[in-house]
């Protein structure tokens, strides 16, 4: 047993041995080899309406290179068979693409388990013609763009709905002239700090309208239910609060000049009982604050060069609230007198019952006789306002068609002049700000928009497009 013992022993012995030399070798072995340079992406060759081949400087030593194609120029969505497409030649023939569309690529080149970064990146149109707008006269912006007096089409969106391809891309395309950010264009996701500001989730919002030749209108610069934490706990003076306030509205519409078509400046500045909400902007700023904001906005437009840009007022239930109605309209009608201001949004989160079509006119009236142009803006028909449905029963889904017509009969017959847009707030029923909404107190489910929980068409989109007649 002891011999074996000893030969064990001395294999150990020689297996350190070994390990050492190795280590030995090691240590007098040259530098690992250099890292991989970073390649160069070229420009792309061959191109058709429906291929490119993508070319870059071979790189010594590489083993092979990794290739991303997107639609975006962020690269957030890979084209599919295109997310580091694995190529051994400096070259790659790309396919399967539409055509007069933009294309981006970048390339990695690869060794073993070393992976440089990512190339520069190239941008690549393909040839032909972009297929013609579907002409289906079932789509709401095709029939209102064949009106006599066309307006926008409008709906609220979130940007991680806008990739390509997806149904939200699809039905936006076909169905949508106008897009309004439901969240992100708002003071409490943008501004992150004094003259800092998270612009991505905007940025890729209106950058959709404007590859897409969709309007895109600003919802909001200034609302007291989105306002930053930085902002809402300044220790400032009111003076220091105000500039604040002003810088923030100086940037965001220097930042969008000339792709953004209209802000709403203010938002919901009256409350319920016919008065100034009592905002931080009003108790910091004091009550020339809605004016200064407007003069703020359109100084910046002005300096920007974006002289087109319209300037609205949002609020809610002026049409059934009579002070509230006298109250905003008393602001816009100073605001008019200053030339501060271009439209009103009317957000009409309404019920299949309220408002009436005369409140509705009435109320919308106001602004057509001060000249203003008239939104629509956050239209939504709820049909379980009292909680005494627990699903959307026929009669009121043929309820709310009947008032989403009426309400589109009513827009439709405004004077081209005072036409802008008419929006509706989202997509599918589920994904509404109402159903068992703590903000509007709503105890149970509810069905407020055009599309059902599966993106299929209810009869209030009928109602929609019968109010487009
Ligand atoms: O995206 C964030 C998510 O990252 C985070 O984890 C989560 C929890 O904090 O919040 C998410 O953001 C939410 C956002 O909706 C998502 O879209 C916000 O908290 C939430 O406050 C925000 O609610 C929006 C609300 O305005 C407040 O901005 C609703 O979607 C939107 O429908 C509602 O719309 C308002 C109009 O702007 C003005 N008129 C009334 C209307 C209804 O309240």
């Amino acid at each position: 047993m002891r011999i074996i013992k000893i030969e064990m022993g001395i294999a150990f012995f020689l297996v350190l041995t070994l390990l050492n030399c190795s280590e030995d070798d090691n240590k007098n072995s040259p530098e690992p080899s250099t890292k991989l340079a970073i390649p160069f992406a070229s420009i792309a060759s061959n191109v058709t309406d429906d291929s490119f081949q993508a070319n870059w400087v071979l790189v010594p030593e590489a083993e092979n290179y990794l290739v991303d194609v997107s639609t975006d120029s962020d690269f957030s969505v890979m084209l599919t068979g295109y997310d580091a497409l694995i190529v051994q030649d400096n070259a790659v023939t790309i396919t399967g693409l539409s055509p007069a569309s933009n294309y981006y690529y970048r390339v990695r080149a690869q060794k073993g388990t070393e992976i440089t970064n990512n190339s520069n990146v190239i941008t690549v149109t393909t040839t032909g013609v972009a297929p013609e707008e579907s002409e289906d006269p079932t789509f709401l912006k095709v029939k209102a763009n064949a009106l006599e007096n066309p307006f926008f089409v409008g709906v609220a969106v979130k940007s991680n709905q806008l990739t390509e391809g997806s149904a939200y891309d699809v039905v936006l395309k076909n169905e949508f002239s106008s897009i309004t950010a439901e969240y992100e264009m708002k003071m409490d996701p943008i501004s992150t700090g004094s003259g800092s500001y998270n612009w991505e989730a905007a940025d890729k919002i209106v950058n959709y309208g404007n590859d897409n030749g969709i309007n895109v209108h600003g919802h909001a610069l200034v609302w007291h239910n989105a306002v930053p934490d930085w902002l809402s706990d300044f220790s400032g003076t009111d003076a220091e609060f105000a500039l604040e306030v002003k810088k923030y509205i100086t940037d965001v519409v220097t930042h969008y000049a000339g792709k953004v078509s209209s802000w709403d400046v203010v938002n919901e500045a009256v409350d319920d009982n016919g008065n100034m909400r009592n905002t931080i902007f009003l108790q910091k700023m004091g009550p020339d604050y809605i004016k200064d904001c407007y003069q703020w906005a359109r100084d910046a437009a002005n300096a920007a060069g974006d002289t087109d840009l319209l300037l609205f007022y949002n609020d809610y239930a002026t049409s059934t609230n009579i002070p509230k109605q006298d109250k905003v309209f008393s602001i816009v009608d100073n605001l008019k007198s200053n030339n501060l201001i271009d439209g009103v949004g009317f957000q009409m989160h309404n019920n299949y019952l309220s408002p009436t079509k005369e409140q509705i006119e009435t109320d919308i009236n106001r602004a057509v006789a001060l000249g203003l142009k008239v939104h629509v803006s956050e239209l939504d028909i709820q049909v379980n306002q009292n909680n005494d449905i627990s699903y959307l029963t026929e009669e009121r889904a043929l309820a709310q068609k009947e008032k989403y017509k009426e309400i589109v009969k009513i827009y439709n017959a405004l004077p081209k002049a005072n036409k802008y847009a008419l929006t509706v707030w989202g997509f599918k029923d589920n994904e509404s700000w109402i159903p068992y909404s703590t903000d509007l107190n709503h105890p149970g489910n509810d069905w407020p928009l055009l599309y059902n929980n599966k993106f299929e068409l209810k009869k209030s989109h009928t109602g929609f497009l019968e109010g487009l007649e």
